[in-house]
């Protein structure tokens, strides 16, 4: 059987070929001469799959897709206070070469507008880089993110910087602010650079996957961020990532997203997948005009805008039964699935509601296949609390999904295999 996937993927570019309105970005002279016909469409998994249709592996410039993975970079090797202190996370509702900054400290509203990208370039390695070392950082760091080495497409960076007048009044403003303290030239050539870093579809969607996975990278395995700037990067790509279309995009589409006027597209979705798209035409915000339709499908059909309302918690307690006899016997309370706050608290409810009259509890684990940080401190702290009732409490656990289960104070666990090893340990 073939997979179904690419065979989606064939059919929704269909849907969208005909579409040729918009046009490539002029303003580069070399974007200007990109074939308009491209197409193609990429979904990444979280573990490294990847499925594509049409132009995937055609290389054409990031552009703007940099700057989310650029702030990344700059948060990893400067840590949130000094790169918040440069840049701030407001959407800014307007165009992305706006000169949008604060009026008193002269900050730029988000890192995904020019002068907030800008700004995080000159932030991404150590303060003591020259701009070739600063560019080499970057280069490097976009190369982890899609699991191979980029480079650099000369022709267009040139291009580009023989018309960046905009970008460089933008970086003259942040200088006079002292946003930049470096040789604005030196920086915008930087980020033009940046901007210049060739990568095709199925790169992006790497990218974008990596962000997807926590900051690891599917394929090569390498932590590239950790969690927090991941989330922090998530964020503002969801709020600022489209531009003045934000809003638009966070309702219609609500996936973590960032274009580039050579055409591309990304959007990450946590703990799923990562999905680029590529077609040259772009519409009035800059944004690809094939490439916002293909995502509007691919959240309408799939359902995976962010804000989608998950399953119930109520399914966590799959049963709650007495074990064995007499005195022996033991309150089973078997839970399921993932457990997150909500199931914990289900979990917290059904045990109080319970009042179990049985000397013996168990809390079953074998069909949980993940807890988190909270649910887990809320289960433990129920097996505390039940101890300190008088009861024996067990936690039914196989697989070790709970490693190491201290309740802490007054409270005691048996982590048993099953509830039989419970019932002999009891009849003994
Ligand atoms: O700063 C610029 O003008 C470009 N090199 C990048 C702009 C861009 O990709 C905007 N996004 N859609």
């Amino acid at each position: 059987m073939r997979s179904i996937i690419p065979d989606y993927l064939t059919e929704a570019l269909g849907a969208v070929a005909p579409d040729n309105s918009g046009e490539p970005a002029g303003y580069i002279p070399e974007l200007a001469a990109a074939d308009p016909e491209r197409l193609g469409a990429v979904f990444a998994t979280v573990d490294g799959r990847v499925y594509g249709a049409g132009d995937i592996d055609t290389e054409f410039t990031i552009q703007s897709i940099s700057k989310p993975f650029t702030y990344a970079l700059a948060l990893a090797d400067r840590g949130f206070g000094p790169v918040l202190a440069g840049v701030g996370v407001e959407p800014s509702g307007e165009a992305f070469n706006e000169i949008s900054l604060e009026s008193d400290t002269g900050r730029p509203l988000n890192p995904m507008i020019n002068a907030g990208a800008i700004t995080a370039h000159s932030l991404a390695g150590s303060a003591e880089l020259n701009p070739a070392e600063r560019v080499e950082r970057v280069v490097q760091g976009l190369s982890a993110f899609a699991g191979r080495r980029l480079k650099i497409d000369e022709a267009v960076c040139a291009s580009e910087m023989e018309h960046a007048h905009r970008n460089l009044a933008i970086a003259h403003m942040l200088r006079s602010h002292n946003i930049l303290t470096e040789d604005p030239r030196a920086v915008v050539d930087g980020y033009t650079r940046q901007c210049s870093v060739l990568v095709t579809a199925r790169d992006l969607a790497m990218m974008a996957a990596t962000l997807a996975n926590r900051g690891v990278n599917p394929l090569s395995g390498e932590q590239v961020i950790r969690e927090p700037v991941v989330r922090q990067v998530l964020s503002v790509m969801l709020t600022c990532g489209m531009y003045d279309a934000a809003g638009d995009w966070a309702t219609q589409v609500g996936i973590p997203a960032k274009s580039g006027v050579a055409g591309g597209l990304i959007g990450a979705l946590p703990g799923q997948i990562g999905i680029a798209t590529f077609s040259p035409r772009l519409d009035s915000h800059g944004n690809s005009v094939r490439g916002v339709s293909l995502f509007e499908r691919f959240s309408s059909d799939m359902g995976l805008h962010v804000m989608e309302v998950p399953a119930a918690a109520r399914a966590v307690v799959r049963s709650n039964h007495v074990a064995g006899h007499g005195s022996d016997a033991i309150r089973v309370i078997q839970l399921q699935g993932g457990i997150g706050f909500a199931g914990a608290e289900r979990v917290v409810r059904e045990t109080l509601d319970t009042a179990p009259p049985e000397a013996g509890v168990a809390l079953d684990l074998t069909m949980v296949y993940s807890i988190d940080d909270v649910a887990r401190r809320m289960l433990l702290e129920v097996a505390r609390r039940l101890t300190l009732d008088g009861h024996e409490v067990y936690l039914v656990d196989p697989e070790s999904i709970m490693p190491d289960p201290d309740p802490g104070d007054g409270g005691r666990v048996t982590v048993i295999g099953d509830v039989e090893q419970a019932l002999n340990s009891r009849a003994r």
